[in-house]
């Protein structure tokens, strides 16, 4: 099968895809997925070079979002609700690839109303901004919120979430062009641009002075956001693709009487795996409604397009989810014909 296969730490740009990489074999709770459209993540980059905290042992295959179906004459486990043929999405290592396995417990059926385009980037990111934003720094309806990086992948999520609740979304990013997307797309009430000098005072002036009550930062600009922080205001930790992570003087922390908390939605596997559940459910509502619809990058990479996709990512060109899809949805209705 075609995949991108990793037998060394390399950038990204040094990737190859090979055609003759051996189909994954499932046991136990694993399922086999014929993959059609995958995600790009801005950790990808990272872990291909070694640089990201899931390291998996050579040879590995890149990838982790994905939809697809699940493959005829994939075993199905004890348990497993799902059959060959049913559309699903997940998390799995691998997803750069024709096909994947994946435990049946980490996929999630794809709503009747998404295509697989609109599937693949939703397993993550969505997730992540949700419990960012409710379960963690419990964002209320009326309550402002500043995001960052909010044209990117789990920002834009964060806008539309917040936009949901109810709350006043400032979008935070780095040109006029992302700043419009989160506005037309997104629904953000007011923009700004955080590479201007002095951004904070364009919050501080949206907010009447008072500052916002939530920050989400993917970034790492929460020392300079709180510049801009509310009283009792809540600012989450969610990544650094600015490269570097920050260091905080915490005598702001006390006397702006702010919470500074993470969010690490991988780790809920582990620790709360009943929070997943009842996050999914909220969220599935959301789309089977119409309500919420992912917002994906308008150029859709093919397989062999994964380099120049990682590229475009981590030169900030992307905006919204950016997809690669694997397989045309119309191929697999032709070959059924
Ligand atoms: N905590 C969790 O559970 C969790 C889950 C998923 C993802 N994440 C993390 O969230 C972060 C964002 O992921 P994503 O998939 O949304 O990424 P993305 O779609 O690539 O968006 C990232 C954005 O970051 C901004 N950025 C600022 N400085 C940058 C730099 N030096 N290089 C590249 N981009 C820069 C860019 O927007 P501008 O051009 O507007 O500045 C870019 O569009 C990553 O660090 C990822 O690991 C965390």
């Amino acid at each position: 099968m075609r995949a991108y296969v990793v037998n060394k730490w390399v950038h990204p740009s040094e990737l190859k895809l090979v055609d003759d990489a051996p189909e994954p074999e499932a046991t136990g709770d694993e399922i086999l997925v014929d993959v059609f459209s995958s995600a790009l993540n801005f950790f990808d980059i990272l872990q291909v070079q070694g640089k990201y905290q899931v390291k998996p042992p050579f040879p590995f295959i890149l990838g982790a979002e994905f939809a697809g179906e699940v493959a005829q004459g994939s075993p199905i486990p004890e348990g497993c609700p799902y059959k060959p043929g049913d559309r699903v999405f997940g998390t799995a290592q691998g997803c750069f690839a024709d096909k994947l396995v994946v435990k049946w417990q980490a996929v999630v059926r794809l709503p009747d109303n998404l295509t697989f385009d609109q599937g693949a980037g939703l397993h993550i990111t969505w997730p992540t901004s949700y419990e960012a934003l409710f379960g963690r720094a419990q964002l209320k309806p009326g309550e402002s919120i500043l995001v960052h990086a909010a044209a990117g992948g789990v920002g834009i999520v964060a806008v539309q979430l917040a936009k949901a609740l109810g709350a006043t979304v400032i979008a935070a990013a780095g040109s006029q062009s992302k700043l419009d997307i989160c506005k037309t797309y997104g629904g953000a009430d007011y923009t700004v641009n955080y590479l201007e000098k002095d951004w904070q005072k364009e919050v501080l002036r949206i907010t009447s002075g008072k500052g916002v009550d939530v920050v989400y930062d993917p970034v790492g600009r929460i020392a300079e956001s709180l510049k801009c922080i509310a009283f009792k205001g809540r600012a989450v930790v969610i990544g650094f693709t600015g490269g570097q992570i920050e260091k905080l003087p915490l005598n702001i922390v006390l006397l702006k009487n702010v919470t500074i908390m993470g969010l690490h939605w991988g780790l809920y596997t582990h620790k709360e795996p009943s929070r997943i559940a009842i996050v999914w459910e909220e969220l599935l509502r959301l789309f089977a409604s119409g309500r919420m619809k992912p917002i994906l990058y308008d150029k859709i990479f093919s397989l062999d397009e994964v380099v120049v996709g990682l590229d475009a990512l981590e030169k900030r060109r992307t905006w919204g989810k950016a997809i690669v899809r694997i397989k045309d949805e119309n191929q697999r209705i032709v070959a059924k014909l």
